[in-house]
């Protein structure tokens, strides 16, 4: 792949606890992009109100029309979540359940990578099928390959400093943002040509 022109990414949050492992693991991802890449992180999915079809009627939140530009704006969306009770954390289902009513539905067509961490061996691996059943319905465009499953994580982070510690995982994350990156420019080319549907 050529250097990737000025893409610019967002990570979208699935853990609210301050000292959260995911929190981490998305912190870490700007330093680990590749060249001509940006990361940022979009509001926080605590900020969102309980979906409610009434709300919506009286016009979307702030916090909700907020994100969706932002997503809107960005290149490709980053998903970082602990895995609740074999599925996807309910703020950030909900999260998904706002955006997914916005006019404009700014997950349409969006590349997306998923990253999820937990503590236990399999690092949220069932959490992922999950969230990808989801967002075939909002037609995201899931990357499929590299997967990224941080078990164990407790022994990969420093809790005190905030920092992600273990090299091979840095490298597994980088190697994921390479290929989100190969398919983030590619979407911007054909979004370029006129020719997606
Ligand atoms: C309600 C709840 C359900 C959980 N379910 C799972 C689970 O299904 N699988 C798992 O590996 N860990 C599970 N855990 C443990 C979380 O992985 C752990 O709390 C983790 O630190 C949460 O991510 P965070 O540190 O980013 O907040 C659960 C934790 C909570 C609070």
């Amino acid at each position: 792949m050529e250097n990737p022109q000025n893409l610019r990414f967002v990570t979208l949050l699935g853990s609210l606890r301050r000292g959260s492992f995911n929190r981490i693991i998305a912190n870490a991802l700007p330093s680990l992009a590749p060249e001509g890449v940006t990361i940022e992180p979009l509001g926080s999915v605590g900020d969102l109100p309980h979906y409610d079809a009434d709300l919506q009627e009286q016009g979307f939140p702030a916090a909700v029309l907020e994100m969706g530009r932002a997503i809107a704006a960005a290149d490709a969306v980053i998903i970082v979540m602990p895995e609740y009770n074999y599925s996807v954390p309910g703020a950030l289902k909900n999260a998904l359940d706002w955006l997914s009513r916005l006019p404009d539905t700014p997950m349409f067509g969006k590349p997306v990578a998923i990253q999820t961490a937990s503590p236990g061996m399999i690092g949220g691996a069932r959490a992922q099928h999950q969230l990808r059943q989801v967002l075939v319905y909002l037609n995201a465009q899931v990357l499929n390959k590299p997967e990224v499953m941080v078990g164990q994580v407790a022994d990969k982070v420093n809790t005190v400093s905030g920092e992600l510690t273990d090299q091979s995982t840095r490298e597994h994350l980088a190697g994921q943002l390479v290929a989100l990156a190969q398919v983030a420019q590619q979407q911007r080319q054909i979004m370029a040509s006129g020719s997606v549907q």
